[in-house]
């Protein structure tokens, strides 16, 4: 087996999960415990930005976020199953994984807005907050879309992975 994610990238990985998880669960009637999820949310996103540049190789933005074009010819390989395994994130979710920690953090910045003089009250930004909320779960379901999928067409468990760390090593035909 080989080394692929490392301790931060799984730990926030998890961390952010569930933070999203609590923040999700109090928005309604826990003012204090939501607030302090969604800020642990946004500082976690903001580390791992910061683990994309200074990283280990499969951490960093510059191996795994792709062009639009790369992006697009993978999606139709999935299509007609001719996909490649990758070692790292593959194309597809590389640009998931961009979109997710945007949204995330637009969200937890709404919500910080939420408490300013400037948006105390504000319709508009409660709606956006929630609508930025609700956006980050459906991210998260086609997220999931994606891990199932890429464990059934590679016969590997990618969620272990993202937990124990290893995965199998690259075999011909593999992107490494
Ligand atoms: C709020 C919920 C979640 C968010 C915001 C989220 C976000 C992310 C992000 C940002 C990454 C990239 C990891 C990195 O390089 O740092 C990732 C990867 C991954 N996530 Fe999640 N995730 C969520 C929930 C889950 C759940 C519930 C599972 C599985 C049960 C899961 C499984 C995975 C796996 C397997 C990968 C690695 C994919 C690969 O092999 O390329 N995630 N997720
Ligand atoms: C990134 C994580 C966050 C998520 C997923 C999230 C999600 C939500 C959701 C779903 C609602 C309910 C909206 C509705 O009733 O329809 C809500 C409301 C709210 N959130 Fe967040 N939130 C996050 C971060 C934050 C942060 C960091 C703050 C700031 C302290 C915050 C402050 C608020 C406030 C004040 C409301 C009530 C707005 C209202 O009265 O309608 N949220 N949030």
């Amino acid at each position: 087996m080989i080394r692929v994610w490392d301790p931060l990238v799984r730990g926030s990985h998890w961390a952010l999960a569930a933070s999203f998880a609590v923040a999700w669960l109090t928005s309604k009637n826990w003012e204090g415990l939501h607030a302090a999820s969604g800020y642990v949310a946004g500082g976690l996103v903001a580390l791992r930005v910061v683990w994309g540049f200074l990283g280990p190789r499969y951490a960093r933005f510059t191996q795994f976020v792709r062009s639009p074009g790369t992006v697009i010819d993978y999606l139709r390989a999935i299509k007609d199953g001719s996909e490649s395994r990758y070692i790292g994130h593959n194309p597809a979710g590389g640009a998931m994984i961009v979109v997710l920690l945007a949204a995330m953090a637009a969200t937890a910045v709404s919500g910080w807005l939420l408490t300013t003089d400037a948006f105390w009250g504000s319709t508009v930004m409660q709606h956006g907050h929630s609508l930025l909320a609700h956006g980050v779960l459906a991210l998260v379901v086609a997220h999931l879309v994606g891990v199932v999928l890429a464990s059934l067409r590679h016969r590997e468990n990618l969620v272990r992975a993202m937990v124990v760390g290893v995965k199998r090593p690259s075999e011909p035909g593999d992107v490494a």
